[in-house]
C-alpha cells in the first residue's frame, strides 16, 4: 500500500476524487480504517469528549495528543495522519513551533491542525517554513465554544461568510496545506472550496468540499445525540470494517453527505 501524502491529496482534488477521512484515537481502529481505504486519519481533540468523557475539547493536553497519535501511527500503514494542536497550545508562534514539533517527532503526526482565522497566518507561515505541514480549521471552532456561545452553524450572514472566505485565503497564502471547514452552509463551503487550491475537508459543510471527515464514534452509532451532519454507518453494516468501507464508498461516490446532513 502506497502511503498517502499531501501531494496525493492535492492530486485527488485536482482530478475531483473525493478524500475520505475519519477520526481515530488508537491502533486497532486506525488499522481498520486504513484497511477500509480511509485516506486521512485525524487524531482530533474530539477525543476529549468521545474517549475521555469531557463535555468539550478544552481539557485535552499536548501529552494526550502525543499519546493517541503514537497509538494511531502504530496501527496505520497508508493513511495521512493529521493531529490537533490542543487548546492554547499555539497561542504564540513560538509555542506552536515547539508543540507541533513534539506532535510530529514524538507522536509521528504527518501534519498538525489548528483552529482559527487570519490571526494564525504568521504561525502557519513559521510552521510550514520549518517543514511542519499545517491543516487550518475554520467555521465552527470547538476550542472556542465558549466564545461562540455554543456549537452553532457559522457563516450564515454576509459579513461572517466574507470573513470566512478571506480567512481561508489568508491561511492558504500563509502556507496551509489543508483546510477543515466545520458547520457552514453548503453554498459557502462550495465557494471556499472553489476559491482555494488546497484540499478542503468538510464536516457539516455539504457535499461540495474536496473530502469529508466525521468523528468515528458518530459513524459507529456510539453518540447518544449525534449531530445532524453525521450518519451511523454501522446501522446497515455487519461489522466495524464493513461500516468503514461503506463510509469510504459513500464519500467517494458523492452519496454522503446527503442534503439532510447539510446546512443551508
Ligand atoms: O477534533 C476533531 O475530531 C476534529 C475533526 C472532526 C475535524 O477537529
Amino acid at each position: 500500500m502506497k502511503p498517502v501524502t499531501l501531494t496525493t491529496l492535492r492530486e485527488m482534488k485536482q482530478r475531483g476524487e473525493k478524500i475520505a477521512c475519519l477520526t481515530a484515537y488508537d491502533a486497532s481502529f486506525a488499522a481498520a480504517l486504513d484497511a477500509a481505504g480511509v485516506d486521512l486519519i485525524m487524531v482530533g481533540d474530539s477525543l476529549g469528549m468521545v474517549v475521555q468523557g469531557h463535555d468539550s475539547t478544552l481539557p485535552v493536553t499536548l501529552a494526550d495528543m502525543i499519546y493517541h497519535t503514537r497509538c494511531v501511527r502504530r496501527g496505520s500503514q497508508r493513511a495521512f495522519i493529521v493531529t490537533d494542536l490542543p487548546f492554547m497550545s499555539y497561542a504564540s508562534s513560538a509555542q506552536a513551533l515547539g508543540n507541533a514539533a513534539r506532535l510530529m517527532q514524538e507522536g509521528g503526526a504527518h501534519m498538525v491542525k489548528l483552529e482559527g482565522g487570519a490571526w494564525l497566518a504568521d504561525t502557519v507561515h513559521e510552521l510550514t517554513q520549518r517543514g511542519m505541514p499545517v491543516c487550518a480549521h475554520l467555521g465552527l471552532l470547538p476550542q472556542s465554544v465558549h466564545q461562540l456561545g455554543g456549537y452553532r452553524v457559522q457563516g450564515r450572514d454576509v459579513s461572517s461568510a466574507q470573513t470566512l472566505l478571506s480567512d481561508a485565503r489568508a491561511l492558504e497564502q500563509a502556507g496551509a496545506g489543508l483546510l477543515v471547514l466545520e458547520c457552514v452552509p453548503d453554498t459557502l463551503a462550495q465557494q471556499i472550496t472553489q476559491a482555494l487550491k488546497l484540499p478542503v475537508i468538510g464536516i457539516g459543510a455539504g457535499a461540495h468540499c474536496d473530502g469529508q471527515v466525521l468523528v468515528l464514534h458518530d459513524v459507529l452509532g456510539l453518540t447518544p445525540k449525534p449531530p445532524k451532519f453525521s450518519k451511523n454507518f454501522l446501522h446497515d453494516a455487519a461489522d466495524i470494517p464493513s461500516a468503514a468501507r461503506a463510509y469510504v464508498s459513500a464519500v467517494k461516490a458523492g452519496e454522503f453527505p446527503a442534503p439532510e446532513h447539510s446546512f443551508q
